[in-house]
């Protein structure tokens, strides 16, 4: 187990937490297509890799700048998101957090997620367990589609082709509620500690589900994830 890593890695998203919802301005650096970046996407990811490798020699995947360094066989890497939800926090809508994970080839081995509006840190090592701000937490236990709520959303980079869409309408109505919070991160942590039962998304990118990934898997709540090219996934967890 990784203890220096997690316990390190928890200091840097609470710091950057801190720093990220004390901002007012909030520069907008580029609104291509369905996607925002923010000048503080780039500051805070900037944060959390200067500590990471003040600390730490792994290769690091991050939203911002892609790979730093060579992943290797049976090497541990960071997946960082700085910002998931950069829209709902750039709009003052309070559901965004800092996503830091390690994982080892394909697998995670711990995930964190600080929400700072909340100053809810979920943490998760497979194997061990997870935990929000300490505390042990538990999936909701719902074992049907039709008594469940699932969160999702439709991805910035997914196509929104008549096709795609029909897809999406016949699987998001088998369940009962459907949420799109606008982060994926927090989605899954939500899955993690019973606020909803499911999480699923197509093109979604690696760093977006890396931590909450971890969370579940700690918890042994199914998870899929399903790499295509470029750092998109499939992700499914929960029913
Ligand atoms: C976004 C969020 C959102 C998802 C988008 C992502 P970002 O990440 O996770 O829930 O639907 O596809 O791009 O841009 O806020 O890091
Ligand atoms: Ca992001």
């Amino acid at each position: 187990m990784y203890k220096e890593e997690f316990d390190f890695a928890k200091s840097i998203a609470k710091n950057v937490g801190v720093f990220l919802a004390s901002q007012n301005t909030k520069q907008i650096n580029s609104l291509e297509g369905r996607d925002i970046k923010l000048q503080l996407d780039t500051t805070s990811e900037e944060k959390i890799i200067s500590s990471l490798q003040s600390q730490f020699d792994h290769p690091i995947l991050s939203e911002e700048s892609g790979m730093n360094g060579q992943t290797t066989l049976n090497q541990p890497y960071w997946i960082i998101d700085p910002i998931d939800g950069t829209m709902n926090y750039s709009r003052n809508c309070p559901l965004a957090c800092v996503s830091i994970a390690l994982w080892v080839n394909s697998d995670p081995l711990f995930g964190i997620v600080y929400d700072f509006n909340r100053d809810e840190l979920f943490s998760g090592i497979v194997g061990e367990g997870a935990w929000l701000n300490e505390i042990p937490i538990q999936p909701s236990g719902v074992q049907e589609k039709s008594s469940a709520i699932l969160a999702t959303g439709f991805p910035t980079y997914l196509e929104l082709s008549q096709e795609n869409l029909a897809e999406f309408i016949s699987k998001v109505t088998e369940y009962k509620k459907i949420r799109m919070f606008g982060t994926a991160a927090l989605s899954l942590c939500y899955v993690a500690c019973g606020r909803v039962d499911s999480y699923m998304e197509k093109n979604i990118k690696l760093w977006d589900v890396a931590a909450g990934v971890a969370i579940n898997r700690a918890l042994n709540i199914p998870t899929e994830v399903i790499s295509h090219r470029d750092f998109n996934t499939t992700t499914i967890v929960g029913i």
